[in-house]
């Protein structure tokens, strides 16, 4: 079972883009995979469209409840799956930030419900590094790290992977990881060098697939649908695809 975690500490770097529309182009491949939403804020269930989500239908009554993850995912017409958030999540991030036992919950909560599905997990993480994203990075065996194509995002990637370089020492594993650049603008040499460099320093880490800036990725959402469905033709389709089909191609969903 591959479990990604999809994360960067930074804010509105395409996280939450990136899993939609990775979940969605895997479902029109017939593998099933099960989205979750582990951010308080909710955006993808908003993207996905989930309706009649509530503290009881939603991940947070995993994490409060003990709920078996089977029991919260929810199949969409498009053949994707998500376990919903809600903002109740933020409540675990309160209340339980002290405790150690508490990052381990989702592994533990996948590895009794979900592994026997044998699909492709993506977990769409908020953007801190608190009891909820390491829940996401304990359970994940990989980690996909969205980078929007800005100086600040750059530095943010480095010292995530210095955080993942400690994490990985307590957990006597190595956590693969790969980066790919988000809003690439091709007028702009600066998005060229920003490539470039991360390249200098994670080589084949780095996806070669760029997912350019593009309106329909952002006028998608507003009809709560995936870049396939909204717009199949546009450079966020064809970006979203290709970036699908190299990361299986590098055993990264396998
Ligand atoms: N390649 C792109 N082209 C155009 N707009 C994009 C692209 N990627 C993301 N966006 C838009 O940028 C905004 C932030 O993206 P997104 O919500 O995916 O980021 P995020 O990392 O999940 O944010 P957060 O840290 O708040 O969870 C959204 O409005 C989204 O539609
Ligand atoms: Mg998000």
């Amino acid at each position: 079972m591959s479990v990604i975690a999809i994360f960067n500490q930074k804010g509105g770097v395409g996280k939450t883009t990136t899993t939609l529309n990775l979940t969605a182009a895997l479902a029109r491949m017939g593998k099933r995979p099960i989205a979750i939403d582990l951010d308080p804020q909710a955006h993808l269930t908003l993207t996905f469209g989930v309706q009649d989500v509530n503290t009881d239908t939603s991940i947070g009554a995993f994490f409060r409840d003990d709920t078996p993850l089977l029991n919260l995912v929810r199949d969409l017409a498009t053949g994707a799956r998500v376990i919903p958030a809600h903002l109740d999540l933020s409540k675990v991030e309160a209340l339980h930030s002290k405790s150690a036992a508490a990052a381990r919950k989702l592994k533990l909560g996948l590895d009794a419900s979900l592994a026997l599905e044998g699909v492709p997990i993506l977990i769409d993480c908020c953007p801190t590094f608190g009891v909820l994203t390491l829940n996401a990075l304990l359970a994940a065996n990989r980690v996909l790290i969205p980078v929007s194509a800005d100086f600040l995002s750059m530095q943010s990637v480095n010292k995530l992977d210095m955080a993942l370089k400690a994490l990985e020492g307590p957990l006597q594993r190595k956590i693969e990881k790969r980066i790919v650049l988000t809003r690439f603008d091709s007028r702009r040499k600066f998005s060229y060098d920003i490539y470039d460099q991360l390249q200098e320093r994670y080589g084949r880490e780095l996806c070669a697939t760029r997912v350019a800036e593009n309106v329909a990725l952002a006028a998608s959402p507003t009809l709560a649908q995936d870049v396939f469905t909204y717009a199949p033709s546009s450079p966020g389709a064809r970006d979203y695809a290709k970036l699908t089909l190299e990361l299986i191609e590098s055993g990264f969903f396998a």
